[in-house]
């Protein structure tokens, strides 16, 4: 069956690179507007945008910074009118074992990663008038301890249960809120791993499908999710993983 988002206007934060990238192109494939936010390299995010079925609308703004997302809502407000789909991508982090980590980093962090989701649904859903699909980008992370993971697994954990909260308020204006936790996924984001090498070759032996997540896979399941067939999945976490996270 051919998913058709024709009519589906979507902002992707961090879509300009990486997971985020793979879901923009996903979804302008599919006959969506597309919505690009990014924070600093805007050559990626006009790369992105050129590879797409209809050129992109580029926001920067750092999802992290209220003022920000309210300045890039007004910009949707002014150029859609209105939303159907949002995909809270964006991430950063500090990576540092626990015992080093100052309230400077755990704010930083838990503002992009968790705080953001709730920042940009309330300035979202108002312009959902007939109802719609937000997705957050979650990671194993969030359920586990990973060297130097600290504040990403908890802001992870954190973005899990706000999936969960936004699901229940929304459910009843025909907004489907969910989570896609992914494995590792070889992309730029892996270059604050020191271990990086190992990281891939350790997940592509332990995962049963044999080969590591990439890019495509979480946008496949994205897609899904922006779908009709979806209608009845609120608040859940589906596992993009291919198996590495049920192997003991
Ligand atoms: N890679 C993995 O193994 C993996 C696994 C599980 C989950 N995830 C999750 O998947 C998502 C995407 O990760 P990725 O690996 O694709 O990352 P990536 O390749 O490093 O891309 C990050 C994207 O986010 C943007 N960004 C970063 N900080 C931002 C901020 N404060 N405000 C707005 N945009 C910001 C970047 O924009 P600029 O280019 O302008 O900086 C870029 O577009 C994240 O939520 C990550 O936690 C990743």
């Amino acid at each position: 069956m051919e998913i058709n988002l024709k009519g589906k206007r979507a902002l992707i934060t961090g879509g300009s690179r990486g997971i985020g990238r793979a879901i923009a192109e996903t979804l302008s494939a599919a006959g969506c507007e597309v919505a690009i936010n990014y924070l600093r390299n805007k050559a990626a995010a006009e790369k992105t945008s050129q590879g797409l079925k209809k050129p992109a609308l580029l926001l920067k703004a750092n999802v992290g910074k209220d003022e920000e997302v309210e300045q890039m809502f007004e910009t949707i407000k002014k150029e859609w009118g209105g939303l159907e789909i949002v995909v809270n991508n964006a991430a950063s982090g500090v990576m540092k074992p626990p015992l080093e980590l100052t309230h400077h980093h755990w704010q930083w962090t838990l503002d992009i990663n968790s705080w953001a989701l709730l920042a940009i649904a309330q300035k979202a859903v108002p312009l959902m008038k007939k109802g719609g699909t937000m997705i957050a980008i979650s990671s194993l992370g969030a359920t586990r301890a990973i060297p130097n993971y600290t504040l990403v697994g908890a802001s992870k954990a954190a973005l899990e249960s706000v999936v969960r909260h936004l699901a229940q308020a929304l459910a009843s204006q025909n907004i489907n809120v969910n989570a896609i936790s992914a494995g590792v996924v070889d992309t730029d984001a892996l270059k604050h791993f020191s271990n990086r090498d190992a990281l891939l070759k350790n997940a592509k032996q332990k995962t049963p499908a044999g080969r590591v997540v990439d890019p495509q896979d979480v946008a496949n399941v994205a897609l899904f999710l922006c779908s009709d067939l979806a209608r009845m999945i609120h608040g859940a976490t589906i596992t993009v993983d291919g198996g590495y996270s049920i192997v003991a």
